[in-house]
């Protein structure tokens, strides 16, 4: 088979060209880094649970009408996504205070919040993705005013649904990272919903226990990460079939 060209390649994902024009394949990969690529592991499985997950995701929130990118699963480390023009913003919302607010504003890890907190952040390795403000976003030309509504509106929704739909399996949904992107189709463009919703980019405590099953369990050395994940799609009901040894999933790199 002929190589694909490879559009992208990020830290867990890489992006290739896919099969019509505007589209492409997403590609999960086992790598997992944390604190701007200081932190770097494998963690065999991860790929294609994350992938599993974010279909699983991406599929239930279209159903309640939120535009996203997802078209479909290709198999255990692939998905076919449009092709979207990211904005360059790490929208994070949160609920429970946990991690870099819990640090900056010195409140107890897990404490719940007086309401959902939405912040934005500017997505450059570089820069080591810095907090940012409306102001900086539009003045800067990252996005618009008009846009930064239609973000803020549908990262509160997608909040919504998804903290609702972990309490159900019980998981409490701390807080998480989506990202956004243009898709123009004929003149029109409109903001969908794109790249990953995994255990690499929420937070997820069990409810009664408060026990980690996300990223963090890598960032802070807990051990599990794997298993961590496992749960997640177990509790979520689309654990693969054939168990953990079963997670490598067809090689199409290299
Ligand atoms: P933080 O508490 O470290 O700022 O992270 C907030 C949420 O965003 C948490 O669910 C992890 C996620 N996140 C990413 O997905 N990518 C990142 O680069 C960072 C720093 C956080
Ligand atoms: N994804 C980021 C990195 O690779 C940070 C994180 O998730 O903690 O550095």
């Amino acid at each position: 088979m002929a190589r694909r060209r490879r559009v992208y390649e990020g830290k867990a994902k890489v992006l290739f060209e896919g099969p019509e024009p505007g589209t492409l394949i997403q590609y999960f990969k086992d790598d997992a880094t944390a604190f701007n690529k200081k932190k770097h592991a494998i963690i065999t499985g991860k790929g294609v649970l994350n992938n599993r997950i974010s279909e699983y995701l991406m599929l239930r929130l279209g159903e309640i009408g939120i535009p996203t990118h997802f078209i479909r699963r290709l198999n255990m480390r692939e998905q076919l996504v449009r092709e979207v023009e990211i904005i360059p913003v790490e929208v994070v919302v949160r609920n429970y205070a946990a991690g870099s607010l819990a640090e900056r504003f010195r409140i107890e890890e897990g404490t719940l919040l007086p309401r959902s907190i939405v912040e934005y952040y500017y997505k450059s390795d570089e820069l080591g993705d810095p907090l940012v403000t409306e102001e900086h976003i539009t003045a800067f030309g990252w996005a618009t005013y008009s846009e930064l509504d239609e973000i803020m509106n549908l990262a509160l929704r997608i909040n919504d649904f998804l903290a609702g739909l972990f309490i159900g399996v019980g998981l409490k949904l701390i807080d998480f990272k989506v990202e956004f992107g243009r898709l123009w189709e004929d003149e029109e463009m409109r903001i969908v919903l794109a790249d990953e919703i995994s255990p690499d980019n929420c937070r997820l405590w069990d409810a009664r226990t408060s026990e980690r099953y996300d990223k963090d369990r890598f960032r802070r050395d807990l051990g599990n990460v794997e298993e961590g994940y496992q749960e997640i799609a177990r509790r979520l009901g689309i654990l693969p079939e054939a168990g953990p040894r079963d997670l490598k999933g067809p090689e199409t790199l290299q």
